[in-house]
Order: C-alpha cells, then sequence, then structure tokens
C-alpha cells in the first residue's frame, strides 16, 4: 500500500528528528576526539605533466587562505568605491580575461593594457605584460589594490578604511583567525595578499582536449593534430614562445634550475621605423630604458587563449585568425594615424617572426589546434567560482550535488567551532560565520531529500 501523503510526511519528519540526533551524538565524539585543527597543508592535484609550483617560502599553501583569498579575490569591500573587485577584470567564464581590449578600473579609469588570463599564472616567473620587478602573486595583488597610474581597485590612501570594512564582517571575523592563527591581529594588508595570492595560485588549468590526446586518454581532429604539427614547426616558429607544458617560454616551477624569463617583440608596431612602440606600452623599455627592449613583452600562455580575446598586451587584435595573420605577415602593417608603421620591420623584432604562408586549410588547422587548448573543467571549475553567488545546496562542501554523512558531521563541528568554516562555507549560507542550528537542519534536509 503506498501511503497517504499525510503519513509520508510525518515519517520523513521522524526520519528528520532522528537522523538529527545521532549526527549531533556523533558530531560531538568526533569534537572530543579531535580538537581544533591548525592550519591545513594544501595538497596540490596537478594535471598530469604539470610539475608543483614554487611557493614562497613565507606564505606556504593552506587550505584556510585559499579559501579566504577566493572571498577576497571576488569581494567588492576590496575597492574603494566598493563597486569592483579582482574578478570584475578576471571572470572565470573568460579564464579570467574580461573581454575588453584594455581594463576599466572602480572609477571608470581606462588602463593602458589589457587584463590578462590568470590561467597557471602560478608559474609566472615575472608577472604583468612587461614587469620584471613584479616576480610573486602576493606582491602583484598590492599593485591592482594600490596603484595610481591607472587606478584599478582605488585603494591607495585608504588601507586603515579597507581592513576595519572586512573586519566588521562576521565571517571574515573567523576566517582572518583560521587562515592566520598565529597572528593577535590578523587583518593586516600583508594577511590579504598573502590569502590573495594563495588563491590565485590555485587556478590551475591543464584538462583539455589537447592533453588527453597527448596522454592517450582523447582524440583529436585530424586539422588540430596538422595544426599542432604547424605549431611546433621551424616554418612557424611558435613554440619557442609559446613552448612546454604551459605553452610559454616564461615558466618558473619548483625544482627549476634557472626561472626562464623572457620578454619579446613581435614587431606589432614601428611608429618612427626606428621601431618605437605607442607611449605608455613600449613593453620592458618602460623599466629598463634600455633601446632593445623597445616593444618586449611576456609571451602569454597559451592555453584557454579561445577564451581569452582580443588579444595582446593592448587588446589590438580581435581574432585569433587575425594573430595569425600578424605572424604570417612578420609583424603588423597599420596604415592609419596615429600608429601607422611597418611592424615587420621593426629592428627589435624577435628572428623568431619571420612570417610564413598558410594554405587556407593550414590556417584553419591551426586554428582548431589553438582550440584544443581551451579547458571548459578549469571555467566551471566551482573551487574558482564566485563564493557570493547563493548557496544552492547547504552543507555540500565539495561541490557534489549532494551532501553526505561525513560533510554533516563536518558542519556540526563547525558549529561547535571545532572545525574551520573554511572547509565548507555551504554550511553558513547567511555568511555570518557561525554554522547555528537551522542551517544544520537545512545540510540534513538536503542529505535526506538531496539538493533543490
Ligand atoms: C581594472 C581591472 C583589473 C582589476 C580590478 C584587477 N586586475 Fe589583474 N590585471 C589587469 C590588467 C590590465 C593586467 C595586466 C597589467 C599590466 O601588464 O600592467 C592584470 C594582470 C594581473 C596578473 C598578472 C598575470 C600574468 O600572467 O602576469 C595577476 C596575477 C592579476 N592581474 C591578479 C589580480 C588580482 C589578484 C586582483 C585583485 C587584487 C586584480 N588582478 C585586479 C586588470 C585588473
Ligand atoms: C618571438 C616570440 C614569439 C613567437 C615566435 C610567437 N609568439 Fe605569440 N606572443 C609572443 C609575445 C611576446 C606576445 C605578446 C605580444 C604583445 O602583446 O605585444 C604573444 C602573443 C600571442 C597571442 C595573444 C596572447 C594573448 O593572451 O593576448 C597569441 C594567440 C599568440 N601569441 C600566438 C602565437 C602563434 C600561433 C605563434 C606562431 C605562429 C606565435 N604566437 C609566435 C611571443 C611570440
Amino acid at each position: 500500500v503506498t501511503p497517504t501523503p499525510e503519513v509520508a510526511r510525518s515519517r520523513s519528519r521522524r526520519r528528520c528528528v532522528c537522523a538529527e540526533a545521532s549526527l549531533v551524538a556523533i558530531g560531538l565524539l568526533t569534537l572530543v576526539a579531535g580538537g581544533v585543527a591548525s592550519a591545513i597543508e594544501y595538497e596540490w592535484d596537478l594535471p598530469r605533466g604539470f610539475p608543483p609550483p614554487r611557493v614562497p617560502e613565507d606564505n606556504p599553501m593552506t587550505i584556510e587562505k585559499i579559501v579566504l583569498g577566493r572571498l577576497l579575490f571576488y569581494d567588492t569591500r576590496l575597492s574603494g568605491n566598493q563597486t569592483q573587485a579582482c574578478a570584475s577584470c578576471h571572470r572565470q567564464e573568460q579564464a579570467f580575461t574580461d573581454g575588453l581590449d584594455r581594463a576599466v578600473g572602480s572609477t571608470g579609469e581606462v588602463h593602458p593594457r589589457s587584463s590578462m588570463t590568470l590561467t597557471n599564472v602560478a608559474y609566472g616567473p615575472t608577472l604583468a605584460w612587461a614587469n620584471p620587478l613584479l616576480r610573486d602573486l602576493e606582491t602583484q595583488a598590492l599593485v591592482p589594490m594600490f596603484g595610481e597610474e591607472p587606478v584599478e581597485l582605488g585603494l591607495a590612501g585608504r588601507e586603515g578604511e579597507l581592513l576595519d570594512r572586512l573586519a566588521a564582517h562576521r565571517r571574515y571575523q573567523r576566517l582572518f583567525v583560521e587562515a592566520f592563527p598565529q597572528d593577535a591581529d590578523p587583518f593586516t594588508i600583508a594577511n590579504i595578499v598573502r590569502a590573495i595570492g594563495s588563491f590565485v595560485r590555485t587556478l590551475i588549468s591543464g584538462n583539455t582536449s589537447y592533453d588527453r590526446f597527448v596522454f592517450g586518454t582523447g582524440t583529436l581532429s585530424s586539422s588540430a593534430i596538422n595544426g599542432g604539427r604547424l605549431f611546433f614547426s621551424e616554418r612557424l616558429e611558435c613554440f619557442h614562445c609559446h613552448g612546454g607544458f604551459n605553452f610559454t617560454g616564461s615558466i618558473v616551477f619548483e625544482g627549476q634550475r634557472f626561472d626562464e624569463i623572457l620578454f619579446e617583440n613581435t614587431g606589432l608596431y614601428n611608429l618612427d621605423g626606428a621601431g618605437a612602440y605607442p607611449i605608455p606600452n613600449r613593453g620592458l623599455f618602460e623599466i629598463t630604458r634600455k633601446p632593445e627592449d623597445m616593444g618586449r613583452f611576456k609571451p602569454p600562455t597559451l592555453r584557454n587563449i579561445e577564451l581569452t580575446a582580443p588579444y595582446m598586451h593592448d587588446g589590438s587584435i580581435a581574432t585569433l585568425e587575425d594573430v595569425l595573420d600578424h605572424y604570417a605577415a612578420g609583424g603588423r602593417t597599420i596604415h592609419q594615424d596615429p600608429f601607422a608603421g611597418v611592424g615587420s620591420e621593426n629592428p627589435y623584432k624577435s628572428i623568431f617572426v619571420v612570417g610564413f604562408r598558410l594554405s587556407e586549410q593550414e590556417r584553419a588547422d591551426v586554428i582548431d589546434f589553438l582550440k584544443s587548448l581551451t579547458d571548459l573543467e578549469f571555467v566551471s571549475n566551482p573551487a574558482f567560482s564566485d563564493p557570493f553567488e547563493p548557496v544552492t545546496c547547504p552543507g555540500d562542501c565539495d561541490d557534489s550535488g549532494s551532501v553526505t554523512v561525513e560533510e554533516l558531521v563536518r558542519g556540526i563541528q563547525m558549529a561547535l567551532g571545532g572545525s574551520p568554516l573554511a572547509l565548507c562555507l555551504s554550511f553558513d549560507p547567511n555568511a555570518d560565520g557561525e554554522v547555528d542550528v537551522v542551517e544544520l537542519v537545512g545540510g540534513v534536509r538536503a542529505a535526506l531529500d538531496g539538493c533543490a
């Protein structure tokens, strides 16, 4: 006999109460056994062929810092006028770029350059398009926060205000203490950038059809295979600057002997016939003032390149086809002022940008190859997504779409202060830094009835 709806409901209600009671008991037992955990070391889950990234000694990777960093990365409290976050210019669905030719800051100021992908930026020996002095992600984060030329997040002179704003928030009160348990006052700028740097370092991407093909677990179209052959050929020369597991010759990792630092001039401009690039985008020259550094930029990774248009340091090339034409011509020719000039005759151009001819089919092949470097898992990975989105499945700590008993136990431990909140923000949908009974019951419901 099928039970009437009333009976079914009261049964499941009874089941709920029992489940809650026993879970609370399990939680209490584990709490007595466990005690408060200190910072939990992060274990890299690297794609095949990827070496471990180099991590600064004074900022080891912990789960608590990464979770805090993810919140800060997406939090508009991190701009002077609270309109912008890192994520405004680095959007996950666009492989952490913004789709603009040049980025626009929180006050509307236009950045001279295009926002860069954060794909595998943990492996960058230098950061930004052409800054040999910017060597780690912690220092880099200070640039958008406090930089004034141009203004990005607009926090210069507002350090105290920023710290007060974050410290006023209850969830941050708990998460900063968890991330920096040794500090009497964890609310410091140094800790903010430590957390953000830790999160950004986890943005690793290596699950593409190209990778699956290379490791024998997937196929590629014959067009993409042929495009790869061309890419790695002495005819096109792409691999000299975009080689290696991250498709860039600018690379650092743990255990590497020498950082491979690379800046190259690809002949995009030649304003005066003597090689000039437009101010203030003269590349490495802006910093070193050495003539031979004119127009030299870091070769970006080509992973996820399909998602990061427009291209080049100033977003001046709209499509991948146009990028290929630029290289085929051995440099770009611009006919109209103010940037008129024959880039292929730029005296500082790399010897590897010589030009080549491609048939229509070959051109399509190279594009297909570049598109095989797209990692769809990366751009939809919940661990990298906006943590301010409403919680759809309370207690689903690992975003698996369901809540397990282990997750419920964790929720109870968090409620009792015996486990870091950082392990499961989804048990705190109201973001007050506490897991209360209502939130626990929400988790139990999701465990029993499934996620909505
Ligand atoms: C206004 C848009 C904007 C905001 C906001 C912004 N960025 Fe960027 N980001 C850029 C631009 C533009 C560049 C290239 C800068 C350059 O070359 O001068 C960049 C470069 C970077 C790089 C270097 C990437 C590489 O491959 O070298 C990292 C890392 C980065 N941003 C992280 C962040 C973080 C973390 C935040 C928040 C604290 C942030 N960005 C906020 C626009 C932005
Ligand atoms: C001499 C080194 C060098 C060679 C050879 C080279 N590149 Fe590049 N590549 C660069 C540099 C440097 C940049 C950035 C240039 C700039 O912004 O001014 C770049 C930019 C790009 C971009 C745009 C990246 C972005 O995020 O905006 C693409 C796509 C690209 N290259 C593809 C190729 C392909 C395909 C080939 C072979 C046909 C090739 N490159 C050959 C150094 C090189």
